[in-house]
């Protein structure tokens, strides 16, 4: 997708480095950041330079390639693996993305190993960019029915960022977006601020204004009085994990969000490639839930009227915080999955249907 009117991906290889885009620094600052060893690419995943399920999964293929650029000896690539896997706990494309490489790799001969480590990694963004796209061609359906009901413009609510800076392109829960605007369907995006990390804001609204697509970021709380006074037609959002009993871990504050709309009559769908679905955990409470450091919540970064990034706490000094990352939407408040094989119900019988 588009930012200032040039094409772009976000994670690709030049010069024998892979290069990103640095998401830390957005909305403020665009800046290509290069990634040169393993370390590096598990740096960027833990400090969310790169972030979202499916980008980070490509990170990780990529930063199986940069270890086996640094050394190929299978053991030095079996440790980089490890570390990659425990960068961030939540996301299952993480943990995908490493097997797929290491399957990929395990009877190749050292002198190969680079090329075709290069080569998966690309692979993998590859069919992410085509699913991320077949997710919006779905789901524009769901959105055109509405608008052929409304004939007015059709009012989607979206948490965290699930768009294309979260993938490699299109996004999940935006990619049907996109596809509706493209069409010439009018759409108009309730963006969540998405606190502690603001991805709603920063990320979300961001790219939504690169495209030129209406958006309006609200704080967190904002999406029930919305949905109560009818200015929400429906609901996307993005999942790191999804069960196999249609259960989806997303963006702290995704299940009070599905609560809302199933209170309220709204339709909740989430948007998912197959690689973010877990078919071995059986229950929500079994998913690793990331902590991340409570300085999130304590201290917010912005611009001054100098245009200088200044990070401020905004906390009593003794406070203490939890930050907790994500939580887990059980399947009886989700309409529907939209995947990149169709729309499903968000149940065993049906994922097994449409995925085994
Ligand atoms: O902590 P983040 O920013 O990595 O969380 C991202 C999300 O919660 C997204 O909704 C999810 O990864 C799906 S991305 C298509």
């Amino acid at each position: 997708m588009k930012i200032q009117n040039k094409e772009y991906r976000t994670i690709w290889f030049e010069d024998n480095m892979v290069k990103i885009i640095d998401q830390t620094k957005l909305p403020h600052q665009f800046i290509i950041k290069d990634l040169r060893t393993v370390k590096d690419a598990v740096n960027a995943i833990k400090i969310m330079e790169v972030r979202g399920a499916p980008l980070i999964g490509g990170t990780a293929a990529y930063g199986i390639a940069l270890a086996a650029q640094e050394n190929n000896d299978p053991e030095f690539i079996k440790k980089s693996a490890e570390e990659l896997i425990q960068s961030r706990p939540t996301a299952i494309n993480l943990k995908w993305a490493v097997d797929r490489m290491l399957n990929k790799l395990s009877s190749v001969k050292n002198d190969e190993v680079l090329n075709i480590a290069l080569k998966e990694a690309k692979e993998i963004c590859d069919e992410d960019e085509k699913f991320c796209e077949s997710i919006g061609i779905n789901g524009l359906e769901i959105i055109e029915k509405i608008y052929n009901n409304k004939k007015d413009t059709v009012n989607i609510l979206t948490h965290c960022n699930a768009g294309w800076l979260a993938t490699i392109n299109w996004g999940t829960a935006t990619s049907p977006i996109y596809h509706a605007h493209k069409k010439g369907i009018p759409v108009h995006v309730w963006v969540d601020e998405t606190r502690p990390r603001n991805q709603g804001a920063n990320l979300t609204s961001y790219e939504l204004n690169e495209e030129n697509i209406p958006n309006t970021i609200i704080a967190d709380n904002t999406g029930g009085i919305l949905m109560q006074r009818g200015d929400v037609d429906m609901c996307i959002v993005g999942t790191d994990r999804t069960l196999s009993n249609g259960d989806v871990c997303n963006k702290i504050g995704t299940y009070l969000k599905a609560l809302a709309a199933h209170d309220n009559n709204v339709p909740f769908y989430v948007a998912l490639p197959s690689s973010t679905i877990d078919w071995e955990i059986k229950e929500g409470k079994d998913i690793p839930i990331e902590e991340r450091n409570s300085e999130e919540l304590s201290h917010v970064e912005g611009m001054d009227e100098n245009n200088e990034i200044k990070k401020v706490l905004i906390y009593p000094k003794k406070s203490k915080a939890m930050n907790l990352a994500f939580d887990v939407t059980p399947a009886k408040y989700v309409t529907g999955l939209i995947t990149e094989k169709g729309i499903c119900e968000a149940s065993s019988d049906a994922l097994k249907k449409m995925f085994k």
